[in-house]
């Protein structure tokens, strides 16, 4: 298994760029099973998990081609499998994107049902019960989702989540763009990937309004058309990079980025001392004051508010502030395995439940140890490049996942950090 070696405490300073959004792509790359036409889209992080959804398409019989590296052109024109396969979804949960198009357009669809992951239990029940609003039926067999419309269409209707949940919340909107009638999805996730795959589904046809807020309303269409569409930069990536900034005591610009999209995490970060200027509308310039860190407190909520998928990176920026920061997850269960790989490299950091109370300054030092999922390994990458002496990060295939690039990116800005290629297990990646 690869791995990444870090010798820390350098600041690191420069330019650096942000990627499109995977959780964006993801959503927008299962969109083009809703038409028989081509879908352009431009933008897309070449990421792991992109590569699996792409693989996803290309078996059900979509032809995905590659002009250039970004840009991915999605043909489903002969679609002849309903189904995700266990082996695909085991790798990768947003294969259950999947299920809402082929629903719609197809009127019936098999996904392996997920289990649960590193950071929870993750059900997709609220999916399940909303397409069931719209007239589907849903049954469980053999670990797998069954799902058919009857007479061949879904039927609008009103969906009322009683939990936010983002991928729920897509499948619905590309359930809804095919359905006869109208849809009204109430306690919408109001992530700005929602919007921006409302955007790509309103270009190929589809009749959406509200997408951005906690009310979303969508006529449904007999068919939707091709389009050409770009994927919205990264925000987590775009915060994560801050917290690089901030951690090393460097100066970094985080160029291709959209400012707008983090104001939750922009404003925590602040109150913490970190200096953020916004130098145009899609660059941000990060730097720690002269004062130092302090201590500050979070709650993870959905959006508009502090993500939860920046926590871990927030935590590890935490251990190089003055004072007692909590830390409070609500969104997942047991979203504090860094926490342990933290301690590892110096942190003090008492957990209790959903709440982790994180001791600062400590002085970190380097030491081997484990990613456990993405987020988790993006923390302990921080933590490393900000503690001295070497750092050894087992199981980055998790980062794999979700970051493009990410040494060749950080090096670039002056980080002392190289993959150590394992020939074994040789995957698609970055050069060392
Ligand atoms: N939930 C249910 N039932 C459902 C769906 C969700 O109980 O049917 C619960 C979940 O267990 C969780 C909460 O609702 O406690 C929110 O989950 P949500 O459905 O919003 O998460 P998701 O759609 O599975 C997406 C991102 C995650 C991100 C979360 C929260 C994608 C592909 N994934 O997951 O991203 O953490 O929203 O913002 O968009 C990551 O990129 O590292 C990542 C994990």
């Amino acid at each position: 298994m690869d791995k990444f070696l870090i010798r820390g405490g350098k600041p690191l300073s420069g330019k650096i760029s942000v990627s499109g959004a995977k959780n964006s792509a993801l959503p927008c790359l299962a969109a083009p099973l809703l038409t028989s036409e081509t879908v352009i889209l431009h933008n897309v992080p070449y990421v792991k998990d992109l590569i699996t959804q792409r693989r996803l398409l290309e078996d059900l019989g979509a032809t995905v081609l590659t002009p250039e590296l970004r840009t991915h052109k999605v043909t489903a024109a002969n679609i002849e499998i309903f189904e995700a396969p266990y082996e695909l979804v085991k790798t990768m949960r947003a294969s259950v994107l999947a299920l809402g198009p082929l629903l719609a357009r197809f009127g019936k669809a098999k996904v392996s049902l997920p289990g649960g992951c590193a950071i929870g239990t993750r059900p997709i029940d609220l999916h399940l019960k909303a397409f069931e609003k719209l007239g589907a039926q849903v049954s469980i067999e053999s670990g797998d989702v069954i799902a058919r419309a009857p007479n061949g269409r879904l039927i609008g209707a009103v969906v009322d989540f009683e939990k936010v949940t983002v991928t729920g919340t897509e499948n619905v909107l590309m359930a809804a763009a095919l359905a006869k009638g109208k849809t009204t999805i109430r306690n919408a996730a109001c992530e700005p990937e929602i919007a921006d795959l409302a955007e790509l589904l309103n270009k190929m046809g589809a009749r959406i309004r509200g997408a951005g807020t906690p009310t979303i309303e969508i006529e449904g269409v007999e068919q939707l058309g091709g389009a050409e569409h770009t994927i919205i930069p990264d925000r987590i990536e775009t915060g994560t990079f801050l917290v690089a900034g901030a951690i090393t005591g460097g100066e970094l610009e985080v160029k291709d980025c959209e400012p707008q999209h983090l104001r939750a995490v922009i404003e925590k970060m602040r109150e913490a001392g970190v200096e953020i200027e916004e130098l145009n509308q899609s660059t941000l310039l990060v730097r720690r004051n002269q004062t130092g860190l302090k201590a500050s407190d979070v709650s993870t909520e959905p959006h508009p508010h502090f993500p939860t998928d920046m926590q871990a990176q927030f935590m590890a920026l935490m251990t190089q502030a003055e004072g007692t920061s909590t830390i409070t997850e609500t969104i997942f269960e047991n979203r504090f395995m860094h926490a342990s790989e933290l301690i590892r490299l110096g942190a003090k950091i008492d957990i209790s439940g959903n709440t982790a109370k994180v001791h600062g300054k400590s002085a970190l030092m380097g030491a081997p140890v484990l990613a456990s999922d993405l987020r988790a390994s993006a923390s302990i990458v921080l933590a490393g490049l900000a503690a001295s002496g070497e750092t050894v990060v087992d199981r980055v295939y998790h980062i794999d996942r979700g970051y493009e690039n990410i040494v060749r990116k950080l090096r670039t800005v002056g980080a002392d950090i190289v993959r150590i290629t394992d020939q074994l297990t040789m995957s698609a990646g970055e050069e060392v």
